[in-house]
Formats: C-alpha cells, structure tokens, sequence
C-alpha cells in the first residue's frame, strides 16, 4: 500500500442539485485526506485541455457544454491507493454499471451527467492537478487521526 493523490471534479449539476456536501461525505467518511478544495469556473480552454482524450467521441460537445454550465467543486484527495479508492466509491463511468451505494450509482441516472470525474491513472492525476491547482494551493496537514482509518 502506499500514499497516492487523486484529482476530483464535482461538475456543475452538483452545485445546481445543492449535493456537493453529501457527495463530498462519501469521500471524508471513506477516509481520504482533502489537501486542495476549490470552486472553479472553467473556461472553454481549459475544458478541452481537461478533456483531450475525449476530443472528437460523439458525446464530447454536450460534454463540454456541460461543463462550461456552470462551476465546478475541485478537489484532491490523498490517501493509499487513493486512486483506485476513489474510483470504487465513484463507480463505473458507463451509468448503467454504477450500483447502488456508489456515488454515480447514487445520484446520477445518465452517463453524460455522471456528476463526478476522478482520475484514472497517476499520469490523469498529475496532469489535472497541474491543470487545476497552483503548488501553493495544495496544503499539507498533520493528520492527527490516520490510525482510524
Ligand atoms: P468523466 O469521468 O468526467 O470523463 C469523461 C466524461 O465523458 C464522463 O465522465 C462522462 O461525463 C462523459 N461520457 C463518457 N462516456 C460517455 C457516453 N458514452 N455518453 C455520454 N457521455 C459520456
């Protein structure tokens, strides 16, 4: 096991539905340490540096115009293998494989409003911390309760 950072984006339907602070427990109560929290309003550039992979995928303009909708809660999580965590508590992409209990399988009914992105690999995640978050924002704190969890 060993101590891995995480990107998170809590898209805009999320601020809209007002459930940022229930799909945020998921992850508190799971353990994860937040280092970094923001709200952001991304710009058209920054969308499509977010989501290059995606470019040209039939879904990608409804994608992006979903993601311009509004702002977005960013955040990274630290934790072991936080990676993976997250992406367990998150569920599957492809909404019709979220199961009840995931966060996805929770709240969101279509793929294309998912209402969370978390990184995929160590390469996505230091790339989108790079996008998302100046050095001096990610802050390093004791944790006083690590043998909890
Ligand atoms: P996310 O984890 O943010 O990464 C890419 C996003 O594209 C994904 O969540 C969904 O919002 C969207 N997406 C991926 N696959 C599809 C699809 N088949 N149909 C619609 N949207 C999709």
């Amino acid at each position: 096991m060993f101590m891995e950072r995480t990107f998170v984006m809590l898209k805009p339907g999320v601020l809209q539905r007002r459930i940022v602070g229930e799909v945020l427990s998921r992850f508190e109560r799971k353990g994860l340490k937040i280092l970094a929290l923001k709200l952001v309003r991304m710009d058209q550039s920054m969308v499509e540096a977010h989501y290059a992979e995606h470019k040209g995928k039939d879904f990608y303009d409804k994608l992006v115009s979903y993601t311009l909708s509004g702002p977005v809660a960013a955040m990274i999580l630290e934790g072991e293998e936080a990676i993976a965590a997250v992406r367990r508590l998150v569920g599957p992409t492809d909404i019709h494989n979220s199961q009840p209990g995931t966060i996805r399988g929770d709240f969101a009914y279509r793929t294309r409003l998912n209402i969370v992105h978390a990184s995929d690999s160590t390469a996505s995640a230091e790339r989108e911390i790079a996008l998302f978050f100046k050095p001096q924002e990610v802050i390093e704190w004791e944790d006083g309760n690590a043998q909890w969890y």
